[in-house]
């Protein structure tokens, strides 16, 4: 049976509090690492990090940065690494309905889509959130993109995504967007699956079930 979106919210998967949320801004653990630039180098305006975990990353360019830009975490789960110093902005609320009241020119999603439902539906809100030029980085497996059959979306999926402007780096298994966008999937979400076992990066994760 697929999931909706409260009960996602409430499994175990979701919740696993052996995730790693504790990446910091650069070093062995890191979003450097992950997306393989600092998000901090050159940026002057706002960071939406979605999925932000502990926030660390946040707490750290809050300190590199000195007040030069504006920082927003969005976490499902209120595990925020203490008080949110200033410039930074935690916010406890699911990626699906959250909505922010101003663009920013890096939207960042480490290892967070694993564990969303309708990623696509996700997707398409978060890239009308991007300032002009700026950039949204997530991690996305595209084999937890499943048709109402089972099957992975696969290259079809990969087709549509790079059409609309959106770059899928398939061996980092990574989207890259520049610029606001306004996507159009035919994709119809049905909802979630929480017992689909680990994905590459060694965590259970959940897949995400549309009709085309
Ligand atoms: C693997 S952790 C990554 C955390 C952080 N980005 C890092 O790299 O340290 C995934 C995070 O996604 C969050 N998450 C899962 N589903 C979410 C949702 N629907 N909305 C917001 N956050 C969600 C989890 O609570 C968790 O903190």
């Amino acid at each position: 049976m697929l999931l909706d979106d409260r009960a996602l919210h409430a499994s175990s998967v979701v919740a696993n509090c052996a995730m790693n949320r504790e990446r910091q801004l650069a070093g062995v653990n890191s979003y450097a690492r992950v997306l393989g630039f600092d998000p901090v180098d050159g940026l002057t305006g706002a960071w939406l990090d979605l999925c932000c975990g502990s926030g660390r990353a946040l707490i750290q360019a809050a300190d590199r940065l000195a007040g030069a830009a504006t920082l927003v975490g969005v976490d499902l789960v209120d595990a925020f690494a203490g008080g949110a110093p200033p410039g930074v902005t935690f916010v406890a609320a699911p990626i699906e309905t959250w909505a922010p009241d101003r663009v920013f020119d890096l939207i960042t999603c480490v290892h967070g889509l694993h564990y969303v439902g309708d990623k696509l539906g996700v997707i398409t809100r978060v890239v009308r959130w991007l300032a002009p030029g700026g950039r949204f980085v997530a991690d996305l497996d595209l084999d937890a993109v499943r048709l109402e059959d089972g099957r992975p979306a696969g290259r079809r999926l990969v087709t549509r995504l790079r059409a609309a402007g959106i770059d899928y780096d398939g061996r980092r298994r990574r989207i890259t967007c520049e610029g606001p966008k306004e996507l159009i999937f035919r994709y119809e979400y049905l909802g979630a699956d929480d017992r689909a076992g680990a994905n590459y990066t060694g965590q259970p994760a959940v897949h995400s079930y549309y009709r085309a």
